[in-house]
This record gives C-alpha cells, sequence and structure tokens, in this order.
C-alpha cells in the first residue's frame, strides 16, 4: 500500500515510522511533512485540498491519514471521501468536538458526561459579570482551535478579566476566542486515551500522561506538550468505568443525531477524588502522546487504519508490548513566547545505536544539499525511550536526549518523574 500522511509534526513524524516499518506498506508520502522524514517519506507540498487530491491520484496513494486537528476542522476528510479517497479521520461535522468547545461542553452535558461545570459567552460584559461572583480559580477556555495555548487558569477576578479581554477583545487567538467557556476548575491527575472508532464499534489504546506546561514541576506557560509517556498504569483500573461514562454515552448519542464519528478520538480527562471528567475530546491522534504510544504498538498499524475504513472495528485485536515508552520534547528556549529559528541540530551517532530509542522530528529545516537539520519552530524535535518499566525507560531517554544538542535547546526534565 502507499500510505500519505498529512501534516509535519512529532505525531506525524511518529506515524510515519510506524507505517514504514509495515510490511503491508510499499511506501509512506508526507504532505507537508518535514525533512526530519526524508528518510522515511516522500514529502508532497500542501497548497490547497485539491492539489493534494491531484497527488493522490497521481501517486496512486492508497489511503490518507490526517494528523492535525485544522485539516480535519476544515472538512478535507468530506473533501477526500466525496471523492472516494480512503481517508482516516472525522468529518468536519464531527471534528467540532474538537474545534468548538462551547459544543463539546454541550454534548457532554447532553449526554451526562462527566465534566466540570461551565457557561459560555459571546459577550465580553456578560463574561465579565460572571466572573464577579464565581468561585476562584476558574478556567477560561477559547472557543476555537489555539493550538494547545488557549486555555487560562485564574487565581483572581484580574487576572480573568485579563485574559477575557486578550480573548475576546484584543482576539490573541483570532476568531478562537471571540467566543470562551468558564469553567469550574477540577483538581486531580490528568491522563489521556485514544478511541479508534468506525462510526458504530470501538477500541481503546493504552493511556498515557502529557506534560502540557513548559517548566518542571508543572509550572509555567501551557504548550502543545512537553513530553508524554505510556502507559499510565494509575489510569488502568478506570478503564471500564471511563468506557461507561465517557465514550459510549457519547457515540451512541452521536449515532442518534445521524453523525458518524469515524476516525480516532482522544479524551482527555482529569482523575478527580470522584471520578474520571473530561477536559477536553479532541478529534485525533494527541502529540506527543503518539510519540510515547505508537512505539509499544504491536499491532499493525495500517490493520487499523483498515479497520476503521472498511467498519470492521469490532473484529480489530489490539496488541501492546509491556515495555514503558517516555518521549521527551527538545524545543528552542522561549518557546511558547519568541524564540529564534535556524540553529544547527548535531545528533552523536551513539543514539542510532541504543536499542529501544526514536528520534521524532517536528519543526526542522535544511540550508542546503546536505543532511544538516536546523531548528525552525518552538517544539523542534523529541525522543522516545523504551524499557521494560517506567524508571529505566526514563533514565535511557535523559541519556539519549545528552547526546543532542543545538543552541538554545530547552526540556524539561521531569517527565514521567512527577507521576499523580
Ligand atoms: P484543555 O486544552 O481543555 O485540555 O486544557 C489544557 C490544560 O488546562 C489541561 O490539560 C489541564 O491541565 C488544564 N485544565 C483545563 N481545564 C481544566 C479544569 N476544568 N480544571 C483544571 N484544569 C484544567
Ligand atoms: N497532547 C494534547 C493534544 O494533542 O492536544
Amino acid at each position: 500500500m502507499k500510505v500519505l500522511v498529512i501534516g509535519n509534526g512529532g505525531r506525524e513524524s511518529a506515524i510515519v515510522r510506524t507505517l514504514s516499518k509495515s510490511s503491508k506498506v510499499s511506501q509512506v508520502f508526507a504532505s507537508p511533512g518535514n525533512v526530519g522524514m526524508l528518510k522515511e517519506a516522500k514529502l508532497l507540498e500542501f497548497k490547497s485540498f485539491q492539489d493534494t487530491y491531484n497527488e493522490i491520484v497521481n501517486n496512486r496513494i492508497d489511503l490518507v491519514i490526517v494528523g492535525p486537528e485544522q485539516y480535519l476542522s476544515e472538512g478535507i476528510v468530506d473533501y477526500l471521501s466525496e471523492r472516494k479517497v480512503p481517508v482516516i479521520g472525522p468529518t468536519k461535522q464531527a471534528a467540532m468536538l474538537e474545534s468548538s468547545k462551547v459544543y463539546a461542553k454541550e454534548q457532554m452535558q447532553r449526554y451526562n458526561i462527566p465534566t466540570a461545570e461551565f457557561a459560555s459567552f459571546t459577550s465580553l460584559k456578560d463574561a465579565q459579570n460572571y466572573i464577579k461572583k464565581a468561585k476562584y480559580p476558574l478556567v477560561i477556555k477559547a472557543d476555537g482551535l489555539a493550538a494547545g495555548k488557549g486555555v487560562v487558569i485564574a487565581d483572581n477576578y484580574e487576572q480573568a478579566s485579563n485574559a477575557l479581554v486578550q480573548m475576546m477583545d484584543e482576539l490573541a487567538f483570532g476568531n478562537a476566542g471571540a467566543r470562551v467557556v468558564i469553567e469550574e476548575y477540577l483538581v486531580g491527575w490528568e491522563g489521556s486515551v485514544f478511541a479508534f472508532t468506525d462510526g458504530d464499534d470501538y477500541k481503546l489504546t493504552i493511556f498515557s500522561q502529557d506534560h502540557k506546561r513548559i517548566l518542571d514541576g508543572d509550572l509555567g506557560a501551557n504548550t502543545g506538550g512537553m513530553g508524554a509517556y505510556a502507559p499510565l498504569d494509575l489510569a488502568a483500573p478506570y478503564i471500564q468505568e471511563i468506557e461507561k461514562s465517557v465514550f459510549q454515552p457519547l457515540f451512541n448519542g452521536l449515532k442518534k443525531e445521524g453523525v458518524k464519528y469515524q476516525g480516532i478520538l482522544y479524551a482527555g480527562m482529569i482523575f478527580t477524588e470522584k471520578g474520571p471528567y473530561v477536559l477536553e475530546y479532541n478529534c485525533r491522534l494527541g502529540d506527543p502522546e503518539t510519540q510515547a504510544v505508537l512505539p509499544l504498538l504491536k499491532t499493525d498499524f495500517i490493520d487499523i487504519c483498515e479497520a476503521i475504513d472498511s467498519e470492521q472495528i469490532r473484529h480489530l485485536n489490539l496488541e501492546w508490548s509491556d515495555q514503558y515508552a517516555v518521549n521527551i520534547v527538545a524545543a528552542s528556549q522561549g518557546y511558547p513566547d519568541k524564540y529564534d529559528k535556524g540553529k544547527l541540530i548535531t545528533v552523536d551517532p551513539k543514539l542510532y545505536d541504543i536499542e529501544g530509542v526514536e528520534l521524532f522530528y517536528a519543526n526542522v529545516a535544511k540550508k542546503d544539499n546536505s543532511d544538516n537539520l536546523y531548528t525552525d519552530g518552538g517544539r523542534v524535535l523529541s525522543l522516545t525511550a523504551l524499557a521494560e518499566s517506567l524508571d529505566d525507560s526514563i533514565v535511557k531517554a535523559y541519556s539519549a536526549m545528552d547526546l543532542i544538542h543545538f543552541e538554545n535547546m530547552y526540556y524539561r526534565k521531569d517527565i514521567a518523574r512527577n507521576r499523580s
């Protein structure tokens, strides 16, 4: 099979790597991809859905996997499906579970899915009135897509009001913040899980835990994710409860509404004293959770995609390695705010000799025809280490990270260390 992965980040690098190991895949394409994937994938420019479709036809691509939420929320799946291209991902309408937090919260409320109490606003004045009487801390979220950065936890009225002004008046996240959700602050530890679903049945993956804040100890600004590990053993005992309270009611409800959700659904949860509550649904694999979860998958990823596409999920058997995976993201110092680009990345070749270490590039560029890669964004690369215990994976991942250098390289030193 010839498979096209749409997207260009660390998650897509991990999907490309996984596909390149499948005996069923003869060629992997990535669009736009990144130059760190060149050994495994042929890169196709991404200009428009129409151009992508033409490339699919010209290259005789058999299957398309869409990584990022942006394209899904713009309807790439609708566009390609109408043209009979097998594509993994939900339609624009189904992807609203991620592209509108108000819609997602209303669905959770409708189907009694445990989630924080909330209110939504399109008027800054109404929102400011509401926060005068609210309990603190509270959480303010831009309704639309904001690359993981549109969430503010406010400790007092002043912080909340500033966040509202930035989102709703100054449009710091563009139109994504013109409408906001204000919700109750929940206390607990976080974990996430993916469902592979064909619209009728679904199968859940192992759990993982992302580290969203920029600084050690879960401090500082929210980012697109600074590292992850899997499996998250703490969450395993909740699997049945989560099926019953988080996935079944949603999928049953969507079906009744006539919305077919086919693809991957991510549930980001917080495990409180009262059990797991949904923080967010995403309409795709998580980044960087994918970089920790896919290396543990023993089932061929192509079999999963085919089961989604041919509506055979009920026959799918997911098998997992019994190892642990730790993924650490290396970013440019200054991310998620301002940072420099164009720094040479050096990797000591010893890294490639360590068994069970995978290096995934994200924001990288070339300056010439050599193999040299340079930093080209906030989250530059990540690496995953696999070992028999979580502690061994942590040690292995950090010693492998010592073999990678670029000027102003920054990464958290406590990934998977602050468990709970
Ligand atoms: P989200 O994009 O909705 O997952 O939010 C990003 C991060 O903000 C989450 O991973 C949590 O750490 C935090 N967060 C979001 N909503 C809440 C909440 N209601 N209570 C506590 N923390 C939250
Ligand atoms: N890791 C969180 C996300 O992918 O949204």
